[in-house]
């Protein structure tokens, strides 16, 4: 089979690794890639926002699959319209991804279906957002929506603190913004992922991602700085009742509303005293998730994304290492606010050749001269696998102190939970 990846992150570099081992791969191309993923296939230019672009690339190079990486082409419908091109395709139609591009739409279906998750209010002015927050109490969690995005996620352990955030994103100055309010939940966090076919979920494998920029969960947010899978704190009891309360409710609930949901649903989970409850929903692969559940599947990605195209995930069954697999990524200095690029990194090749370790490229580029450099904000994530978290986490960081690169920084903690 000819199969055509959209993305250009250490996660399609790691779907790319793992694909490329099928043997139903007959050619793998990836749009646009980057110089990992052409380890692993062929690269090519397209411009994905150009959906006509995309089909007749397909068309004219006999292209049967297309699996989409990243959330922006499934949020403007690119899975509809190669399927209506006769092009089979995996990920969620653009109405399905509103679990990922709605926050509201998620929540409504939530209360509807009965899902746990924090309760939330919307409030776009000043006095009532305030009154709220007095009447609820801290702590409690703000969340810019909109217009005024980027100023973030605030946990606000004090009153103060919360009336200073809506003040920040609602006050005098600050036009057309939106807030939510929600609950603050209380637990260990881990990202949970099962493949959904429309009417059935098969349960993947959990992991833990590092969201701050610094040591200790300091600092401000990120993509994502490093992750390790399985997560301890997802018993096999937990994972129950994750697929009972929160997956199978949303899959059937997506159902009913004419929108069956199609492709890997990524659930955000707080595990709290009382059991899991949902954070948020994404409707893709998680990066740097992807990068240590690829190294622990055993059984054949692409045999199992075309078995959820083809609603046939009831009668799947995928095997997992027993091993464990810790990610450090490796960012620009500068990331998250103005990562600097450009700076070269030394040759990989000895490093990536060490036992049990895997470097998955990001944010790289060639030069013409053939140099590696920097080319975004997270540039490398560096896996190691052992026999437990503690023996992954010391082969990713031999690795990561065998990488000769100056332009870069990384935590130095990852695993720390777990270990
Ligand atoms: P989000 O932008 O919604 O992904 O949130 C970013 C981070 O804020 C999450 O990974 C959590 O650490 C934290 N967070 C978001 N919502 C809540 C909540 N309701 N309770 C506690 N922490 C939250
Ligand atoms: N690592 C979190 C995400 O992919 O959204």
């Amino acid at each position: 089979m000819r199969v055509l990846l959209i993305g250009s992150g250490g996660r399609e570099h790691a779907l790319a690794w793992k694909l490329a081992q099928s043997p139903l791969l007959e050619t793998l191309f990836i749009a646009p890639g980057n110089p990992g993923t052409a380890q692993c296939g062929t690269n090519v230019v397209l411009d994905v926002t150009r959906h006509a672009e995309v089909i007749a690339f397909c068309h004219s190079n006999g292209i049967g699959f297309v699996i989409v990486g990243p959330e922006a082409p499934l949020v403007a419908g690119l899975v509809d319209d190669l399927e209506a091109a006769g092009i089979k395709a995996f990920g969620p139609s653009k109405a399905a991804a509103r679990l990922e591009g709605s926050k509201a739409f998620t929540k409504e279906l939530c209360m509807e279906a009965r899902i746990p998750t924090a309760a939330y209010a919307r409030f776009t002015d000043l006095a009532a957002a305030k009154a709220y927050v007095l009447a609820q109490g801290a702590p409690i969690v703000i969340k810019a929506d909109g217009l005024a995005a980027g100023k973030g996620v605030v946990v606000a352990e004090s009153v103060e603190q919360a009336l200073a955030a809506v003040e920040d994103n609602l006050g005098q100055g600050v036009a057309g913004a939106e807030i939510v309010i929600e609950e603050c939940m209380v637990g260990e966090e881990a990202s949970f992922f099962a493949l959904v076919d429309g009417t059935h979920a098969l349960a993947l494998a959990s992991a833990q991602d590092h969201k701050r920029v610094g040591d200790g969960d300091t600092g401000p947010n990120t993509g994502g700085m490093g992750a390790y899978s399985p997560a301890p704190v997802v018993t096999p009891a937990i994972e129950a009742r994750v697929m009972a309360e929160i997956i199978r409710p949303t899959v059937d609930a997506m159902a009913k509303r004419g929108t069956p949901f199609k492709g890997v649903l990524f659930a955000g989970l707080m595990i709290t005293e009382t059991g899991p409850r949902l954070i948020e929903y994404n409707t893709r692969f998680g990066d740097p998730e992807c990068e240590v559940l690829m190294p622990r599947l055993k059984s054949d990605l692409l045999a199992a994304l075309l078995a959820t195209v083809d609603g046939q995930l009831l009668n799947t069954v995928l095997d997992w290492s027993d091993e464990a697999a810790l990610t450090v990524v490796f960012a620009a200095k500068g990331y998250p606010a103005k990562p600097e690029t450009g700076t070269v990194i030394g040759v990989l090749d000895q490093v990536g050749a060490m036992a049990g370790v895997t470097v998955f490229h990001a944010g790289t580029k060639r030069r013409d001269d053939g140099a590696l450099v920097a080319n975004g904000g997270r540039v490398l994530a560096v896996t190691g696998v052992g026999g437990t978290i503690g023996e992954a986490k010391d082969k990713a960081y031999a690795a990561v102190h065998a990488i000769d690169w100056t332009g870069g920084f990384y935590r130095s903690d990852i695993g720390f939970r777990a270990v």
